[in-house]
């Protein structure tokens, strides 16, 4: 913010609240340019109430929040902020797999609840991680980062993606699956594709059924990537064993079957947070912003 302070004119502070639709259309009459989040819907009637708007800087590397094709028409340029949250979101992806599997935060509410007794043979036993199939859908940057991550944990990595990997990293043997058999055959399953009409609801329940029992969900990349009255049925009926997920369907709001299960843990959105990496996207979109304003091409254009 120091930094925008220092070389914009900022016509609005940024709040920790989600804009309201109005706050949309009436904060960005007079921009040339504007940051925004994943959590604003910036539609063709946004677009069309900033008619100074240059450029759009998204404060996320997910787009789906932004009507592309009305910003190409009206010559908004669209960024993001790639790479940087890659490893970041990867850890917090791993966060999840370890947590669900071995019940971590069931295991810290024993303990604050002083219900625990002390060690015992049979309590609270999860599911072992080292050596299980890892599949990953979506094997992009954070879908490699993640694989990669596996090999500590002596994994065997299934993928599905929409283009094949034309390379892999020395010593890595990522395999490529067709989506049912990766579902079949993975005992973690986790999303890393983008939110596009093909990917909304990719996981529902034919898929859930071809799960295994005793397998895992991980959604760290949208939540309308899965069906969620899907999963908790699956999660209810025991066609899989747990969901660790950071996306949902209609967020904020969480699919109220799912508060109640205890073998999901559910995180807030907290995929790119850490400080630094926040600082770096942040950082990103000025430099973007710097660039469509001087006459230069962005260097994180995505239209
Ligand atoms: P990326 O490098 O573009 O990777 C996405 C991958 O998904 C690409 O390999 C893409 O294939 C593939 N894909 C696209 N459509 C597909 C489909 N229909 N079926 C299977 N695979 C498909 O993006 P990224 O940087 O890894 O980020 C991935 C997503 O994670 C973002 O779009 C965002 O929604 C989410 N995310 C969430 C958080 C969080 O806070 N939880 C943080 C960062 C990112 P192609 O090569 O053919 O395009
Ligand atoms: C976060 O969800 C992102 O897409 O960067």
């Amino acid at each position: 913010m120091a930094v925008i302070r220092e070389r914009f004119l900022l016509l609005n502070n940024p709040r920790e609240l989600v804009p309201t639709r109005q706050d949309l259309l009436q904060g960005l009459r007079e921009a040339e340019a504007a940051i925004c989040t994943l959590t604003e819907t910036i539609d063709g009637d946004v677009l069309a109430a900033a008619p100074q708007l240059k450029i759009l800087a998204n404060c996320a590397v997910g787009y789906n929040n932004i009507d592309i094709r009305s910003a190409r028409a009206r010559g908004v340029v669209v960024t993001n902020t790639p790479d940087v949250l890659t490893d970041t979101t990867a850890d917090l992806t791993w966060t999840l797999i370890l947590a669900v599997a071995r019940r971590v935060v069931e295991g810290d509410a024993m303990v604050r609840s002083s219900q625990w007794s002390g060690w015992a043979p049979t309590q609270l036993l999860g599911a072992d991680v080292a050596g299980q199939t890892l599949g990953i859908i979506g094997m992009g940057r954070i879908g490699q980062a993640v694989a990669a991550r596996a090999a500590g944990f002596n994994m065997p990595v299934l993928y599905h993606s929409r283009t094949p990997l034309r390379s892999m990293p020395p010593n890595t043997h990522w395999t490529a699956r067709p989506l049912r058999e990766l579902l079949a055959e993975s005992d973690f399953v986790c999303l890393h594709a983008p939110l596009s009409p093909e990917t909304r609801h990719l996981i529902g329940r034919e898929e859930f059924r071809l799960m295994k029992p005793t397998s895992f969900l991980i959604n760290t990349a949208r939540g309308p990537i899965v069906d969620e009255e899907a999963l908790v049925e699956a999660l209810r009926e025991g066609s899989l064993a747990g969901a660790g997920l950071d996306v949902y369907e209609r967020e904020p709001a969480v699919h109220p079957g799912l508060l109640s299960l205890k073998q999901v843990v559910l995180l807030p959105h907290l995929g790119s947070a850490t400080l630094r990496t926040r600082v770096r996207m942040g950082m990103i979109c000025v430099e973007n912003i710097e660039a469509v304003l001087a006459g230069r091409p962005a260097p994180h254009r995505v239209n």
